[in-house]
């Protein structure tokens, strides 16, 4: 099976700052990975990434609003300019405010909807000509069993993780003759994360795992090609466990 290893290669991951993207972070830097690193929280972002410099990791913090259009491109653009083709973009970034639909502004679910969906876009759309010509790639956007299914108080939540997987479909149909795996990951367990803390109910939060334990999955993930899986739906807890016996 055809695998690249990661050491030196230049990934994107967005939502660093804390919780599972924070954990990705710190697994792609222990593979020897060159990171640029997105979030919109700057002083958690900005101290992950001084631990990770002091570890002698190459990794640039960029602190960006991925709700808002133009500080996404630009955002990807220093990202670029910085490390040039990207091995792997993992947009991992989400917001999950609970709200009934009579009470959502459009304000409101255009926010969640766009640091879910547009920015995905946004970031594959930027990418995709440098994977292209590379020949090689994997994009990965973090999903949900919301992306599945619908749930009360998740109307934009739920389309935007909806929408995920069907971008990630027509990108891996596309992106396939260039080598570009594109596929969406769920927890596939209950995490522990500030995400979770607002809202999981006590039940589940007995069965909550340390989000590291999902991090191998990320990690196989982003070292394959079209040859693993492209076009799939990745559930990265069964995943882990598999890689790790
Ligand atoms: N927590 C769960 O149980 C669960 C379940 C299913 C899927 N997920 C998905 O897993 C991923 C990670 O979730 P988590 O639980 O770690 O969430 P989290 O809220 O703990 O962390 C999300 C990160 O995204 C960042 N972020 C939020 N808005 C941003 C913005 N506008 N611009 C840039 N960065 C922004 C936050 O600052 C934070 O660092 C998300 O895509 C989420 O939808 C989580």
């Amino acid at each position: 099976m055809p695998m690249s290893q990661l050491k030196d290669r230049f990934g994107i991951i967005t939502g660093v700052a804390e919780g599972l993207g924070n954990r990705i972070a710190r697994a792609y830097a222990r593979e020897g990975m060159r990171l640029a690193l997105m979030d919109v929280q700057t002083q958690k972002l900005n101290e992950l990434a001084a631990e990770l410099i002091a570890n002698g990791v190459d990794c640039l913090p960029i602190s960006v609003d991925l709700s808002d259009e133009k500080q996404t491109h630009h955002a990807l653009q220093q990202a670029l300019d910085h490390y040039g083709t990207p091995r792997v973009l993992l947009h991992n970034a989400a917001v999950l405010n609970e709200r009934f639909f009579v009470d959502i502004a459009f304000e409101q679910w255009r926010k969640e909807i766009d640091i879910i969906l547009q920015a995905g876009f946004i970031l594959s759309k930027g990418v995709w000509p440098l994977m292209m010509a590379a020949g090689m790639g994997s994009i990965i956007f973090v999903s949900s069993g919301s992306g599945l299914k619908g749930f009360e108080k998740e109307a934009a939540y739920c389309p935007g993780k909806h929408g995920q997987e069907g971008l990630m479909k027509v990108l891996a149909l596309e992106g396939k003759a260039f080598n570009i795996a594109v596929n969406t990951v769920t927890p596939g367990a209950p995490i522990n994360t500030p995400m979770s803390h607002g809202h999981y109910p006590e039940a589940l939060r007995q069965q909550w795992i340390d989000p590291d334990l999902l991090a191998p999955a990320f990690v196989w993930l982003a070292k394959q090609d079209t040859a693993f899986a492209t076009g799939e739906r990745l559930d990265a807890w069964k995943m882990s466990q598999m890689l790790t016996g």
